[in-house]
């Protein structure tokens, strides 16, 4: 019989989500969740019907309660942390994005992921999202040429996550600048395009709509990216600009044909396709989040198939010791170029290193 790996969660809000797919997968077992509000707590005990004994407020108790497996789904300042402490005690760690938000948090993970020998993966559900598979065996069939160009935007208006004008709260985003937000767009293109980005440079330091000092409230922040194998990249990302429903956005450009979202995003509407020699004009295209192979309840955990296609990566590797689809180096490589493309828009925008994990 296949193990039953013991899975705690940290974090309510996503923790949740996993939760209720890890509580329907029979290899798995939701042997504790922990979270440090009482309330939320309380929420997560009940969602998953879990009983007393398995829901801790304190995070060393329930990392040390015997666990195979955690999902870290806390805030990004708490992550490295919580991963290393994890993998300290003997458990693999499934992390929401992004990896951390400083280079030398990221570079953390790395050292304790080698130093422990426990598996890493960063949890970018985008990537798990059908048509980055169906754009996948485009790029690697050779369709679209050799790709020297991609454009990627995230546009998701959630002020009310960053900052409360009537109190004056102040959340943990207002100090989450918007390019550090990148493994929703640069994940996908990475991913597909098999590539990692060695140079950065951003713009963006206005604050119009909230008046404050934290890199949180910068309005919109764009950068640019080179990569190892010669593509440019240009990441547009808000989380204040107002414009109704958040959107994701991506486009392939190569030598020959493109493949491009809607202009409204994922999830709204047919994409086009370009393949010079084969397509007559532009070609409309479905551009499909969720896995038709999949089941029904594969939609459970809050983005269409992505996060069940995910844990079936997740856990697969950990059953057959293979690789998981996005390590440690490729977490970091999917994390890092948007820390060092903020760090270059406080800087006027000057060209800066990306370093690699390795
Ligand atoms: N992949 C996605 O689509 C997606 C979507 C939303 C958020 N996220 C990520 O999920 C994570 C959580 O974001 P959120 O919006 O749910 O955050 P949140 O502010 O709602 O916090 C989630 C929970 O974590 C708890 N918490 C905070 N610090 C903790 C700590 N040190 N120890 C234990 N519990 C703690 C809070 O009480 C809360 O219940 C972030 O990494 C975020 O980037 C990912």
């Amino acid at each position: 019989m296949a193990k039953q790996w013991r899975v705690g969660l940290v974090g309510v809000g996503r923790g949740s989500g996993y939760g209720r797919l890890l509580a329907e997968d029979s290899r798995c077992d939701v042997a504790a969740v922990c979270d440090q509000s009482p309330d939320a707590l309380a929420r997560f005990q009940e969602g998953l019907a879990l009983p007393d004994d398995r829901c801790f407020l304190d995070y060393d108790e329930f990392v040390a309660s015997g666990l195979d497996i955690v999902f870290v789904g806390t805030p990004i300042p708490a992550h490295a942390d919580q991963t290393i402490a994890a993998m300290d005690a003997g458990c693999h760690v499934l992390s929401e994005v992004t990896m951390s938000n400083t280079l030398e948090d990221c570079r953390r993970i790395v050292e304790a992921v080698r130093r422990t020998g426990q598996v890493y993966m960063l949890a970018e559900n985008c990537i798990f999202w059908h048509f980055v598979d169906q754009w996948k065996d485009l790029v690697e069939a050779g369709k679209l040429g050799t790709i020297v160009h991609a454009e990627c935007e995230y546009l998701h208006p959630i002020p009310s996550l960053i900052y409360d004008p009537e109190t004056g709260e102040k959340k943990w985003r207002i100090n989450r600048p918007p390019l550090h937000y990148c493994s929703h767009s640069l994940g996908p293109i990475l991913d597909m395009t098999e590539d990692r980005i060695v140079r950065a440079c951003g713009m963006g330091t206005s604050r119009k709509i909230f008046d404050l000092p934290e890199p949180g409230a910068i309005d919109m922040q764009v950068a640019l990216f080179e990569t190892q194998k010669g593509m440019t990249i240009k990441l547009l990302r808000t989380s204040l600009l107002p414009r109704g429903k958040g959107i994701h956005r991506y486009c392939l450009h190569g030598t020959n044909g493109f493949v491009e979202t809607s202009q409204d995003g994922v999830g709204t509407g047919l994409g086009r396709l370009y393949v010079h020699g084969e397509s007559e004009g532009n070609q409309e295209i479905d551009v499909p989040m969720n896995d038709p192979t999949l089941p029904e309840s594969a939609r459970a955990g809050g983005h269409g198939t992505a996060e069940y296609a995910l844990l079936k990566n997740f856990i697969g590797a950990l059953e057959s010791g293979g690789r998981v689809r996005i390590d440690e180096s490729r977490g970091f490589d999917i994390t890092v170029p948007g820390i060092i493309a903020h760090e270059s828009a406080l800087c006027g925008g000057e060209w800066m290193d990306v370093p690699s994990a390795d």
